[in-house]
């Protein structure tokens, strides 16, 4: 990396100091970051993303402390600047996304309601919960994970739609608000048509 982007970038505040420490981490991985931003307030918050991805226009996102994303091998997130794939895990939370996955532009992972909602007794009834995404899975574009999402390998999660639960069976299109199965016995194929 050119040191003097490098200090640019950390004068106009685009570039966090985890953002680089990551861009190191990725290189000797062979992992590809493009357009990639970090935001991290509190401690012992980790960005895990593993070998040979293609990590394109995600905003790691952490608020509080003991956060942890991770991203597994050969991933491909095609987010850009104009239209980022966002990932924040806050409040104790993870987002544990598995090998081989697709995350298309726009998709939002969120495991937190940011605003909490108490019963007549003051108790919390949307607490945070953590994520996860199997291997294999393809988000479609502009998809928003909600907090305890978890997909099992092969998931296929249609355009635009909404996950809010435990989903079972794994080789699934889901799809819809909220997500709901529409096809079985599928897997994510090649590139193309
Ligand atoms: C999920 C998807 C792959 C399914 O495609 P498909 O296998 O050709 O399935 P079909 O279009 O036959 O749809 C099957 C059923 O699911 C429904 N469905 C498909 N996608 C849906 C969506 N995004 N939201 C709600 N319902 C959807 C269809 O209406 C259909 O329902 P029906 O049987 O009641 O008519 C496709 O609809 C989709 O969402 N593609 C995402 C593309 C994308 O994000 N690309 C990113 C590139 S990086």
């Amino acid at each position: 990396m050119n040191i003097s982007y490098l200090i640019y970038n950390l004068f106009h505040n685009r570039f966090s100091l985890k953002m680089w420490k990551l861009e190191l981490d990725a290189s000797r991985k062979k992992t590809k970051l493009r357009h990639c931003h970090v935001t991290d307030s509190g401690k012992n918050n980790t960005i895990t993303i593993g070998e040979y991805g293609l990590i394109s226009g995600v905003r790691f996102f952490t608020s509080g402390n003991n956060n942890h994303i991770t991203i597994g091998r050969k991933a491909y997130c095609n987010g850009s600047t104009q239209q980022p794939i966002r990932l924040n895990a806050c409040d104790g939370t993870s987002i544990t996304i598995g090998d081989n996955i697709i995350l298309s532009n726009n998709v939002e992972i969120h495991t937190t309601d940011y605003h909490r909602i108490t019963n007549d007794n003051g108790n919390v009834l949307n607490k945070p919960k953590d994520i996860v995404i199997g291997n294999r899975c393809w988000i479609g574009l502009r998809c928003i994970i909600l907090k305890g999402t978890i997909l099992p390998d092969d998931t296929i999660v249609g355009a635009c739609s909404v996950t809010n639960k435990v989903y079972c069976e794994s080789g699934t299109i889901i799809a819809g608000i909220p997500a709901k199965a529409v096809r079985t016995g599928v897997k994510v194929g090649d590139l193309g048509n």
